[in-house]
């Protein structure tokens, strides 16, 4: 096994659920987080950007105890670690954040010891840690993920998605535990939301893996997570409702919210109305947001062998997007 003394790894953001793929949908974004991990004498973390602010900087940092599980399943001690990360993905709003930093951590620390684990492992040891893998799976293989979990094992296919394929973000500026947006869900649906959400979830996977962008707004339709999260997010229901006729291919809530994400046709000359109208709708609710234009990121995470010689801000200034 040859050991590197250093490696850098770029990871996407994430939405998941896509509507009524609830805990098995998940698409990459065109938003990151960077990680440098290095084997060291003592273990330090230089955590840089807002996104960072309160994340734990001993070994109980999540990066460090993901490592760990990566060099203890591949017998090996790495236990002094040298960690920077910058993160552009807002924490809390539904746009996988806390799965990007599993990820890109799994992927850090398996390529500092020379990739001895396959991504398969790396994916079912992110979905265990995550409990569903919509957001581990996207931020892990890029594209289109749709994934089936059995408590040790995530069987999944990848989907490239549709070239057309664009989305608009609106991120409300407060914060929504994924806890907390679960705790609101029913422990039962009836039979007939379980088939308006299967045979929706299923036109939605077969829509993407064939390009037919045109059966978004019939397929990005849920009856069993968004009508119980609506009330935690002011103007939700309203944009759920409208979106589809200002110019979205079709919207939802982006993962556990409070973030919501419309699919938009490349070019479409309805994006800046679009966008209007999703700021202005929660404005009325009183509550401030901002919105991205994100692209489907098709890379998954990366390890980068290039820029090795400046430093990891420097190469950060040169990479974000936003
Ligand atoms: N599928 C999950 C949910 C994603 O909607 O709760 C959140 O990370």
């Amino acid at each position: 096994m040859s050991l590197s003394e250093r490696v850098r790894i770029k990871v996407p953001a994430s939405t998941a659920n896509l509507g009524p793929g609830f805990d098995t949908l998940g698409m990459a974004l065109s938003l990151y987080a960077w990680i440098e991990m290095k084997q060291d004498d003592r273990t330090s973390f230089q955590l840089f950007g807002d996104q960072m602010t309160g994340v734990p900087e001993d070994k109980s940092n999540l990066i460090y105890q993901v490592a760990q599980m990566v060099f203890e399943e591949a017998g090996i001690s790495v236990p002094e670690l040298s960690i920077s990360m910058y993160s552009e993905i807002p924490l809390t709003r539904g746009l996988g954040s806390s799965a990007s930093a599993i990820v890109g951590a799994l992927a850090a620390a398996n390529a500092l010891i020379g990739s001895p684990l396959p991504d398969r492992k790396l994916f079912d040891m992110a979905t265990n840690l995550e409990k569903h893998p919509d957001n581990v799976g996207a931020s892990l293989f890029g594209g289109i993920i749709a994934a089936a979990w059995d408590g040790q094992h995530a069987d999944y296919v990848r989907i490239e998605p549709p070239a057309e394929l664009e989305t608009m973000v609106v991120i409300p500026d407060f914060h929504l535990a994924t806890s907390m947006a679960r705790e609101a869900l029913p422990k039962q649906v009836s039979l007939a939301d379980a088939v308006y959400n299967i045979s929706r979830s299923s036109l939605m996977t077969a829509a993407l893996s064939s390009g037919r962008l045109d059966l978004i707004g019939a397929a990005m339709k849920d009856r069993i997570h968004q009508p119980y999260r609506a009330a935690l997010v002011p103007g939700m229901a309203e944009i759920l409702d409208e979106a589809p006729n200002r110019g979205a291919l079709g919207v939802a809530l982006s993962g556990a919210g409070p973030t919501l994400i419309a699919f938009i046709q490349r070019e479409d000359e309805r994006v800046e109305a679009l966008q209007t109208y999703l700021l202005e709708t929660m404005k009325k609710e009183g509550i401030p947001a901002s919105i991205l234009l994100l692209s489907p990121d098709i890379h998954g995470v990366q390890v980068l062998d290039e820029l090795q010689s400046i430093s990891f801000m420097d190469m950060i200034r040169g990479e974000v997007t936003t």
